[in-house]
């Protein structure tokens, strides 16, 4: 018995070692160390007024991380009575080579309080950061829509994020519309826009939702469940089943917010059903909410701009329990358009705009624009970004919701609002 425990402290302690060796050699020999926390992000598993979930990843199986946390006080520095809370680990491989992803979530939060937090672990901290709660009960608010962001290359979509946090750094929270990435399987892509969204995405929260290019895989023509998108982004796990942390839903102020999953075809060899779990699921979903203002997504738009890309199943499915449950808008990707619906109501222009759905293809973030686009018969207001990407800002302040379209540049695109 004596000669297994000293065997096990042993190999424990060779094992300790080979760690620490480990992290000193690559600390030593990267600027980047495997200890130091990367792609910090910040999402909402759970509660807004009152948890804030963390995300980072390090490059290799170094000391478990953890986030530590207290009211900001003056100054932007970790206060000395910080709370810590133990991360949870999860390997992730990417190209062969074995990266952690640390998940912290800060629960008993006061809301409507700023926080100043950290993540890491002896040997690597990030710098000091902060986040603030949603307040307890409905206050005026904004938050920001970002079109696909996807491309190759991110540093169009890293100045996208920049100016429009630059100006609204008071944005609750900001959303993708789906499409993040051009290959949602290559882990170098999302890399490399993580690496873009350090703009903001560590200060203010990210609750995005899936396109078709999350699905796709480095193999051209060959699908996958979007799991790097789901392993890196930690959402709210009350979706359908087989679907959580991807579809998912969460309240904000007076505002009921649903992500749903357009990639019916993309995903119909893992989940036949999808569109069929989904509803299901959405029906009791927006049964419930009692917010006064109910806003869904969705990848592929309901109404699209251009006819041979209809998306005829997903509109069946979705859009008549949207409709019934009296959602005011429905944000969409995709197309790479910014184009704006008249408010329908099963198929036509709704007899007041209160009681119908605005369906909103979001434009572009990213570097990837469409040339050919058209109008469809149903929009009040298209626009092509095909010379500059454009990004929303949303307000919702009581029974007025408004929305402001703006191009990179500045230039304002759209302006317009629903008033309950
Ligand atoms: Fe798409």
């Amino acid at each position: 018995m004596t000669g297994i425990k000293h065997g096990v402290r042993m190999r424990s302690i060779a094992a300790l070692l080979i760690i620490a060796l480990a992290c000193l050699v690559s600390a030593l020999s990267s600027a980047a160390p495997s200890s130091a926390p990367q792609q910090v992000t910040l999402t909402w598993s759970d509660d807004p007024r009152t948890t804030q979930t963390i995300a980072w990843q390090t490059a290799s199986f170094c000391p478990r991380g953890r986030a530590q946390y207290a009211e900001a006080a003056a100054g932007n520095g970790l206060p000395v009575n910080a709370v810590a809370v133990v991360a949870r680990g999860e390997p992730l491989l990417t190209d062969g080579e074995k990266i952690i992803i640390h998940t912290a979530t800060l629960t008993g939060l006061k809301p409507g309080t700023r926080y100043i937090y950290r993540v890491g672990a002896d040997g690597g901290w990030s710098e000091p950061l902060s986040f603030k709660t949603a307040p307890d009960e409905a206050r005026a608010f904004k938050f920001l829509v970002f079109g696909d962001t996807q491309n190759d290359v991110y540093d169009l979509w890293r100045a996208v994020l920049r100016r429009a946090c630059g100006t609204n750094p008071d944005a609750a929270f900001w959303t993708v519309v789906g499409d993040l990435v051009e290959v949602g399987q290559d882990p170098e892509q999302w890399d490399a826009w993580f690496d873009a969204s350090q703009e903001a995405i560590d200060i203010i929260p990210v609750m995005p939702l899936t396109g078709n290019h999350e699905y796709y895989t480095p193999l051209w023509g060959e699908r996958s469940l979007p799991s790097m998108f789901t392993a890196r982004f930690k959402l709210p796990g009350n979706g359908p089943e087989g679907m959580k942390g991807q579809v998912y839903s969460f309240d904000y102020g007076d505002v009921h917010f649903v992500m749903l999953d357009s990639q019916a075809r993309e995903g119909a060899r893992f989940l036949p059903d999808m569109l069929e779990r989904q509803k299901a699921w959405l029906e009791k979903d927006l049964a419930a909410t009692k917010k006064q203002w109910k806003v869904a997504f969705l990848h592929k738009p309901p109404y699209n701009s251009e006819t041979a890309r209809g998306n005829g199943a997903v509109k069946a499915a979705f859009v008549p329990i949207l409709e019934r449950h009296r959602v005011a808008v429905v944000f969409s990707g995709h197309e790479h358009v910014y184009a704006r619906t008249y408010p329908l109501h099963d198929d036509a222009v709704a007899a007041a705009p209160s009681e119908g759905t605005v369906y909103v293809t979001a434009g572009r973030a990213g570097g990837k624009a469409r040339v050919k686009a058209r109008a469809g018969e149903w929009h009040e207001v298209y626009y092509n970004p095909a010379e500059e990407p454009n990004y929303l800002v949303v307000k919702v302040a009581g029974n007025v919701l408004a929305v402001e379209v703006y191009k990179l540049g500045g230039d304002l695109i759209d302006n317009w609002k629903i008033e309950k």
